[in-house]
Formats: structure tokens, C-alpha cells, sequence
């Protein structure tokens, strides 16, 4: 019966915790990625299958949820299966499964909660429900496997713009945060706005390698917060400045303009972060979320922690975007603390980390 198998899982937890190893298996599906992923022990990939929905999307410029939705539904069981069958072992031989429950769009977080409940139930195992933004930050554990909080960590990505501090015990406090737009949106509108289409953001780090990031002199901008990012000036600002020019007729390269505006994020992401480092004293930043793949900003932060003797941290390129690894991997913490989701476990579109 549903009602007992909360209880059944948590009398099996001592046993789990107990094991050598332990496998997850983790499951995504909150934007326009289908993943599946086993992990063992937190740290060791066996296996991580993405299905990217970014060729279905592109034609529109961005993301249709129901376009979204319905592939994750097609796409789903294949994904898991094919990551049970990399990673060599069977559904018998996992501990626990694990899925994100938001933030994100709700059709296509429902495909993955939905389906990792029925798999759980089916196959009488712990289930966890996983904040997609806390698996941003454990990708961090995968790259580094002797890594651990507490540090501060920079979440960039599509939705997010946060300086969290983690403690020892995977506890997050808000430092500072984007007042308006996150770092990812401002990069997809301004690569819009150049026609570099969907994907905005890694198109835009491509363009600007070349470019002269003198080009365009913008704003920086003003924050309540010591801490906060302001973004919507700064991309409404750049939209102004392009159209004006088009009007006027003054040439301009689609290349400088990228590299001027990455350098303006970019710029005001280190300048933000780093004051959060020195005035907390800090002695680790980790990197997480989406635009960590960024060339420059990955530069620009390896430059400035040599500075200041801080021990950065930043996911591998494959683990930035987003995966099912680093659910697996937040899913392993959340097992060991005893975290289990019921069956009632429910998508949470806009489910906040703190
Ligand atoms: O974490 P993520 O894959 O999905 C969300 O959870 O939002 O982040 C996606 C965001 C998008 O806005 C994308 O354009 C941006 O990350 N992004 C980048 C780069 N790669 C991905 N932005 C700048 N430079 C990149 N190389
Ligand atoms: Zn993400």
C-alpha cells in the first residue's frame, strides 16, 4: 500500500547507509534537457545520459514548454534505461532515486517527478526529491572529489543569480542576488538581440572570443544590496545603444558587441562575488549553474582567486549545463540525511533554495 511506503523506506535507510557503495540514480527534466545519471557515492560517474531538446527548440527562438513537456514524456524511459545500461548495473542494484521537484517549467518537471515515483513505488526504493539549484552547486562534488563545504558559491544560470553562503552541513544562506534579470536571461536576450539565436548564452561566449570588448561603453550599474546584481539596466541599455546605431547607421560587428556586454556580466559577477569573499573572509568559492561555462568568466575568476589566494571551484564544461548527475549527486546527500520524498512528492515550479 502507498501509506506504508514512506515507513518501509526509511527502516531500510541504516542498511543503505551502511553499503560500501551506494548508487543513485538521478533524474531531470525541469527545462529542455531529458537526463538520467547513476552515481556512486556521490562523487563517481558511472553513467550520464542528456537528451538535449535544443534542435525542437530552436526554430522558436526559445524554450515551448509544451514542445518541452511532451519530449520529455517520449524520451524519459529511454533516457533511464540507457543509463542503467552504461553505468553496468541493474534497477536491483540502486540504492535510491533521485529527481529534481523545481524550480522549473512545471509540464516538464511533472514527466520526471511523475516517472520517478512510479519507478520508485514499483521498485520499493527510497525516493528524494531534488532542488534543481542545490544540484547546480553538488556538480561542484563531482568535479572535485575531496571537495566539501563550506564555502561561498556563485549560482549563474538561467533563472538564478545568487551569492549563497553553504555551510558544513549543506545549509544555504542568501548573501546577495540579482535585483532584476539573472546573468543566463541577460546573455540570451542580448545574443537575441544580435540574431545568434537559441541558445543565447554559449553562442554569445563563442562570438566574443574575437572580439574588442572596448567596444561599447555601458553602465554599470547601481544596487540596494553590497552584495546584489543588477541586470535589466545593463541589457536595456545595450538593446538602446544597438538600435541607435542601426538607425543611424553606424557599423558596428555583432562580435565586439557580444564581448563588450559579456564583459560588462562578467565584470560586474567577479567585482560583486569577490567583495563577498574578502569582506566574509572566505577561503572557497565554487561556481555553479549554466553561465559557469563561461569562457571569460571562468578566466576572469581563475585570475582573481590567484590574487587573493582563494581556492576556486568550478564544474567541468559537461557538468555546468544542466545533467542528471548532479541530482544523483545532491539526491546522495539528502539520502545520507535522511531526506526521503513521499509519494504525494509534487513538482515545484517555483520552488526557492532559501
Ligand atoms: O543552469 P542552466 O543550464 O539552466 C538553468 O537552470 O537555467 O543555465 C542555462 C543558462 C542559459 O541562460 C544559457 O544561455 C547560459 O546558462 N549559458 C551560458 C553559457 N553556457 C550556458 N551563458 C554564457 N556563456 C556560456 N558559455
Ligand atoms: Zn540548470
Amino acid at each position: 500500500m502507498p501509506s506504508n511506503y514512506i515507513k518501509a523506506q526509511k527502516e531500510k535507510l541504516a542498511a543503505i547507509k551502511s553499503k560500501k557503495d551506494i548508487f543513485v540514480l538521478g533524474i531531470e527534466t525541469s527545462c529542455d534537457e531529458t537526463a538520467a545519471s547513476v552515481v556512486k557515492n556521490g562523487r563517481d560517474i558511472l553513467s550520464n545520459v542528456v537528451f538535449s531538446q535544443i534542435p525542437m527548440h530552436t526554430l522558436y527562438g526559445g524554450v515551448v514548454p509544451e514542445i518541452a513537456s511532451r519530449a520529455h514524456t517520449e524520451k524519459i524511459d529511454i533516457v533511464v534505461s540507457e543509463a542503467l545500461k552504461q553505468s553496468g548495473l541493474d534497477l536491483s542494484d540502486i540504492d535510491a532515486i533521485a529527481v529534481t521537484k523545481g524550480p522549473g517549467l512545471v509540464g516538464a518537471l511533472l514527466v520526471g517527478v511523475s516517472y520517478a515515483k512510479a519507478l520508485a513505488y514499483a521498485s520499493d526504493k527510497p525516493l528524494i526529491g531534488v532542488n534543481h539549484i542545490e544540484g547546480h552547486i553538488c556538480a561542484n562534488y563531482l568535479s572535485f572529489k575531496d571537495l566539501n563545504p563550506p564555502g561561498l558559491c556563485l549560482v549563474v544560470s538561467g533563472g538564478h543569480s545568487h551569492i549563497i553562503d553553504v555551510d558544513a552541513n549543506d545549509s544555504y544562506t542568501l548573501v546577495g542576488c540579482t535585483q532584476d534579470d539573472a546573468a543566463g536571461e541577460a546573455f540570451d536576450k542580448a545574443a537575441r538581440v544580435l540574431g545568434l539565436g537559441y541558445p543565447g548564452g554559449p553562442k554569445l561566449d563563442a562570438v566574443s572570443k574575437t572580439g574588442d570588448d572596448s567596444f561599447l561603453s555601458l553602465p554599470h550599474p547601481k544596487t540596494q544590496g553590497k552584495y546584489d546584481f543588477s541586470f535589466s539596466g545593463l541589457k536595456t541599455a545595450f538593446i538602446n545603444t544597438l538600435h541607435n546605431m542601426q538607425q543611424k547607421n553606424i557599423p558596428y560587428s555583432v562580435k565586439d558587441c557580444a564581448a563588450s556586454f559579456q564583459k560588462a556580466v562578467v565584470d560586474l559577477l567577479v567585482e560583486k562575488t569577490m567583495l563577498a569573499v574578502q569582506d566574509k573572509n572566505v577561503d572557497t568559492l565554487l561556481i555553479a549553474g549554466g553561465v559557469s561555462a563561461n569562457s571569460l568568466l571562468r578566466k576572469r575568476f581563475t585570475e582573481e582567486c590567484q590574487k587573493t589566494g582563494t581556492s576556486l571551484y568550478m564544474p567541468e564544461l559537461f557538468l555546468c549545463g544542466d545533467n542528471a548527475a548532479m541530482i544523483a549527486a545532491a539526491g546522495h546527500r539528502q539520502l545520507l540525511k535522511g531526506n526521503l520524498a513521499e509519494l504525494s512528492l509534487n513538482a515545484e515550479p517555483a520552488l526557492k533554495l532559501i
